[in-house]
């Protein structure tokens, strides 16, 4: 039997896919550039349009000047008539539009393919000295995020959600532990591979503040689409008491049952491979939780970091990403509810 999808469900489905959009707050769009070098990306991407817009124009009005001249042919013609014979003039003239087409086809490419060399070579300067850098390394299916500071303790570890000071240059160091993974950041600049053993890097400088969408640009298994990351570009006191505030140890749990919560967590496999600054959970397999509930979403981007949907993640994190490297956990539900009250406090 042949199932068919009414128009309605077509528009609900619409419906929910830009309300999902919405729901996630910020810009997710190389058209909408917050920095130098995705300006110029957008501005290569306007120009290839114009250009390519006046030869589709061209293209199509002379096809329809064919077709008319065809029919307006076509309804004056009669049995009796010959084909029209073989004129001299007509020949070369013919000849002349064919080679003026064809220069005007060279030409035209020869100015897309510079314009692109150029964009390319002005997006790929080398990073400025002053610019600071970020440790970027993709796992599946997520995204570790590092601080580089001179001073080691200074050093911060978080995941998924990138802070960056609005009008400084940022350099990125791109690592991979498993697979390829791209890095992209629409609004702010172009793809750039984290290739396994090969580190690369690559910068800009955010030149408007807001949230900006970033996602994982190579397939790199089951959960590449789940693979998102968020950067905060804001003003540069804002991003150093953030930076202050991620470089604190994680407070002390402060009631009985955020200690209850905290030795559910010690105590269990989250220690195998969560990482929390001040207590003995040093493992670094999955993301740093030292300022998890300062994360606006969990499971890099797929769900909101509000307490049903981590209760759910914590349980079954198969049944909203399969194949995500975190297995399922059993805990009783006082127990549950004891480890979300801890979680809830690292702020
Ligand atoms: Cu990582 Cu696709």
């Amino acid at each position: 039997m042949r199932r068919t999808v009414p128009p309605l469900g077509y528009g609900l489905a619409g419906l929910y896919v830009a309300l999902s959009f919405s729901a996630c707050s910020g810009s997710q769009s190389s058209l909408n550039p917050a920095g130098e070098q995705a300006s110029r990306i957008s501005g290569l991407w306007w120009f290839y349009l114009a250009v390519l817009v006046g030869v589709f124009t061209v293209v199509i009005a002379a096809m329809l000047t064919a077709v008319a001249i065809h029919w307006r042919r076509q309804e004056a013609f009669s049995p009796e008539m010959l084909p029209e014979p073989l004129n001299a003039t007509r020949e070369q003239q013919l000849t002349k539009v064919v080679v003026a087409s064809v220069a005007a086809t060279v030409v035209i490419l020869f100015v897309l393919l510079f314009a692109d060399f150029f964009t390319g070579r002005a997006v790929s300067s080398p990073a400025p000295k002053d610019a600071i850098t970020i440790n970027i390394t993709g796992h599946q299916w997520w995204w570790s995020i590092t601080y580089e500071d001179p001073v080691p303790s200074k050093t911060v570890s978080t995941a998924n959600e990138l802070h960056i000071p609005v009008g400084r240059p940022i350099m990125f160091k791109l690592h991979s532990t498993d697979v390829i993974h791209s890095f992209w950041i629409p609004n702010l600049h172009g793809k750039k591979d984290l290739i396994p053993g090969h580190p690369t890097s690559t910068w800009f400088t955010a030149n408007q503040a807001g949230t900006y969408h970033g996602q994982c640009a190579e397939f790199c298994g089951h959960q590449h689409a789940h693979m998102g990351l968020t950067i905060t570009a804001e003003a540069p006191e804002k991003f150093a008491a953030w930076l202050e505030g991620q470089r604190q140890s994680a407070p002390n749990p402060a009631t009985e049952q955020q200690r209850r919560g905290q030795q559910v967590f010690l105590g269990g496999t989250c220690v195998m491979c969560h990482r929390i600054q001040g207590t003995p959970a040093m493992a670094t397999v999955g993301p740093d939780l030292t300022h998890f509930a300062s994360r606006h979403r969990i499971a890099a981007g797929t769900l909101p970091n509000a307490r049903g949907w981590l209760a759910g993640w914590i349980l079954d994190p198969q049944a909203h990403k399969p194949g995500a490297r975190m297995p399922q956990h059993t805990f009783a539900p006082e127990e549950l509810n004891a480890l979300l009250d801890y979680l809830e406090t690292l702020k």
